[in-house]
């Protein structure tokens, strides 16, 4: 365990939505003491931004004003104490609860597709891994973000698993839920994910797929760890 500590990597997890990429990259990143950052809650705090200042109307984003509005956003990450998780802050002020909700999620995939906001995140994302000890979750991570990242994990699941996973947890949160939509809504995601001109989900070359359809978080937990002290310890 302690080369796991002493020779700092960076781990690069990406895949499609709601497949546990954060839940897993959380807990990786507690038990080896690197910093966890989940690259798309900085895409949902820009979307957040622009629906605040009314950047994002129906179906279009105003391109001219949203560069102006781009230098005026600072985000930044803070341990939260109570409940350990890394919070995303817009501004100074605390935004993990909202960028989850319905508003933001439904423009965050039409934001994350501007280039100018991706060159934006993708310099500040390159910026946190320099020291390296880093966990980062997201779409573009091991191929445009840290295309040298010592490991990189692809992570997927069949798409009515992650509808069924998805279904559970917000009839748990006493949500409205209808199994057909949810499960529309992770295919449409896929394909805007996977189509876009700017960064696409892709596997990079080099990178080790997880298929968690039939695995229990403490599984892919095992799965992952196991791949890092191969490599802290340079077995093969
Ligand atoms: O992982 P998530 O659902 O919180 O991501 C929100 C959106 O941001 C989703 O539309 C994909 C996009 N995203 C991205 O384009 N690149 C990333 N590195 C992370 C997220």
């Amino acid at each position: 365990m302690s080369d796991l500590v002493e020779k700092k990597i960076i781990i690069a997890i990406d895949g499609y939505s709601s497949c546990g990429k954060s839940t897993v990259a959380r807990e990786i990143a507690r038990k080896l003491n690197y910093l966890f950052i989940d690259s798309g809650a900085m895409y949902r705090a820009v979307t957040l931004s622009f629906i605040r200042s009314g950047l994002v109307l129906d179906g279009e984003v105003d391109r001219p004003a949203l560069k102006e509005q781009l230098r005026r956003i600072h985000i930044s990450f803070q341990t939260n104490q109570e409940t350990r998780h890394n919070d995303i802050f817009l501004n100074g002020e605390n935004v993990e609860q909202e960028i989850r909700q319905l508003a933001v999620a439904q423009k965050v995939s039409q934001v994350a597709a501007i280039a100018e906001v991706r060159q934006f995140l993708v310099a500040q994302q390159q910026e946190m891994g320099q020291s390296k000890g880093i966990v980062m979750d997201g779409r573009d991570i091991g191929t445009v973000v840290f295309p040298g990242a010592e490991l990189k994990i692809f992570m997927t699941a069949e798409a009515p698993i992650r509808a069924q996973r998805r279904f559970e947890e917000m009839k748990a949160k006493k949500e409205p839920v209808n199994f057909e939509e949810i499960l529309q809504n992770i295919t449409d995601r896929d394909r805007v994910d996977e189509t876009r001109t700017e960064s696409p989900l892709r596997k990079a070359a080099d990178a080790v797929v997880l298929d968690n359809s039939h695995m229990t978080r403490e599984e892919q937990f095992i799965w992952i760890l196991d791949k890092v002290k191969k490599i802290v310890t340079d077995e093969d």
